[in-house]
């Protein structure tokens, strides 16, 4: 079992091997030894069940985009930004062998390079780029062999919260391509879920995981205007955003957790270049 870093360990306890479809995927999360986290944890017994519905909904829905994206374009590139520990790079080029995948982070691209091919799996890029300095990001991409005229899947999931917005903006800017897309996970911010069911319980949980990172800015969080306007101003088009009762429902087939239209925090919105 590979040892993974508190944070990461963290994060990954909301998931499991299930929620992918390859082997090496699979594989990988089994080979990680998430233990690392068990004191972290117990601080959030309280919360789990809504965190882990939230973060399961989430990865559905950016997964099922993903995927319809490239059962058409089946040879796309795709980059996935701040990829963490997630295989989702490895479940996707396992899908689609003749994607050509790009999985960017700052932190750990060697260790989850090294770790996927202890598990057999397939060649991705892993590249370390700060998703901030986009001259280095592109240049990394770019010496990676990712062609900015050919169309690109842009993953988003679970980093939109820690880049400053103006800041992200101009790095997706950057990454855009003609025939691309965007796929765009993020949270409402607590002023827009007052008065929703567990708006608390989600309150609560940003604000003991921003102090557990020890951030030095607030979470970025967006309304959905915010994430129309960011389309527009890539010259894109929201082709939808699905909310956590919309995604629950097409995870499981029946809304238990998320029962009332506007519950819950995390949304998925898929953004289309011409
Ligand atoms: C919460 S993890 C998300 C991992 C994965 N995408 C998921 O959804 O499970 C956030 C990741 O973003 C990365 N990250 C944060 N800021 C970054 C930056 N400026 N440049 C590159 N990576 C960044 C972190 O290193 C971390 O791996």
């Amino acid at each position: 079992m590979i040892e993974v870093p508190v944070t990461s360990a963290f994060v990954l306890s909301h998931t499991g091997p299930e929620v992918y479809r390859g082997t090496a995927a699979r594989a990988f999360l089994n080979s990680l030894d998430l233990s690392a986290a068990d004191s972290l944890l117990v601080q959030f017994q309280d919360t789990w069940e809504e965190e882990c519905v939230e973060i399961l909904n989430r990865k559905y829905g950016v997964q099922e985009y993903c995927h319809g994206y490239l059962s058409k374009n089946p040879s796309a590139q795709v980059i996935q930004l701040g990829g963490g520990l997630d295989p989702l790079t490895i479940d996707l080029a396992e899908c689609y062998p003749n994607a050509r995948i790009f999985d960017v982070d700052m932190a750990n691209t060697a260790l989850k390079a090294e770790i996927n091919e202890t598990v057999g799996g397939p060649e991705i890029s892993f590249l370390t780029a700060n998703l901030a300095d986009v001259p280095s990001l592109t240049e990394v991409l770019s010496n990676a062999g990712w062609r900015p005229d050919a169309p690109t899947l842009l993953i988003s999931e679970g980093i939109s919260y820690y880049v400053p917005k103006e800041v992200y903006r101009i790095t997706l800017s950057a990454l855009r391509t003609s025939g691309g897309c965007l796929v765009f996970e993020y949270a409402l911010p607590d002023e827009l879920l007052v008065g929703t069911p567990k708006a608390d319980i989600i309150e609560d949980f940003f604000t003991r995981f921003s102090a557990l990172l020890d951030l030095p800015f607030t979470m970025q969080r967006y309304a959905d205007s915010e994430v129309k306007d960011l389309a527009e101003s890539m010259n894109g088009e929201v082709e939808e955003i699905v909310t956590q009762h919309q995604l629950e429902f097409r995870r499981t087939g029946r809304n238990e957790m998320r029962p009332v239209p506007n519950m819950g925090a995390i949304r998925v919105a898929s953004i289309r270049f011409a």
